[in-house]
């Protein structure tokens, strides 16, 4: 199997407020990646401050997902401090605890909304956005 060296990778992890994402980004930290850690949370800068605390690279940015501008916005953000992006996990994400059935409208709306970032990446993949050997990963949708 080929292995893939992540030191000095660039990675952008959404959701890394807190659960899964937050493991991520500390886990990615500690193999040498430099993580841009996004969430819609002010949680993300105590995370990035645990990652600068083990004397590992992350920046925080908070970004609401749903938003088209604050995503743009974030990734020319961590393209400029970086200068590209190996790394990206789409993690952040709501899921309402509700049967199919009895979702609303606005559940329905909110849950889609939040796949921007996606879409964003995807857009910038052919200039920018990868680098020699770019990883995408998504925990809840299809890209
Ligand atoms: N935990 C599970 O069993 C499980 C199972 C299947 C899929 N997933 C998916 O994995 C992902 C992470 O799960 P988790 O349990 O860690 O969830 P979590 O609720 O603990 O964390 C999700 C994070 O996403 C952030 N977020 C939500 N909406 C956002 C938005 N619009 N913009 C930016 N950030 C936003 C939240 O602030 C939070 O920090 C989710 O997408 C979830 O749907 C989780």
């Amino acid at each position: 199997m080929k292995q893939i060296i992540l030191e000095d990778k660039i990675a952008i992890v959404t959701g890394a407020a807190q659960g899964i994402g937050r493991g991520i980004a500390l886990m990615l930290a500690e193999a040498g990646v430099k993580v841009a850690v996004v969430d819609i949370s002010d949680k993300v800068n105590e995370v990035s401050k645990t990652i600068s605390d083990q004397g590992f690279s992350g920046l925080a940015l908070k970004c609401d997902e749903a938003d088209f501008e604050q995503v743009q916005r974030t990734t020319e953000t961590v393209l400029s401090e970086f200068g590209k992006v190996d790394i990206l996990v789409n993690n952040a994400g709501i899921y309402p605890f509700k049967p199919f059935v009895d979702m609303t409208e606005e559940d329905w709306d909110r849950l889609m909304a939040r796949s921007q970032l996606d879409l964003v990446c995807i857009r910038h993949k052919p200039t920018r956005f990868t680098g020699q050997e770019s990883l995408l990963w998504s925990l809840h949708t299809c890209v």
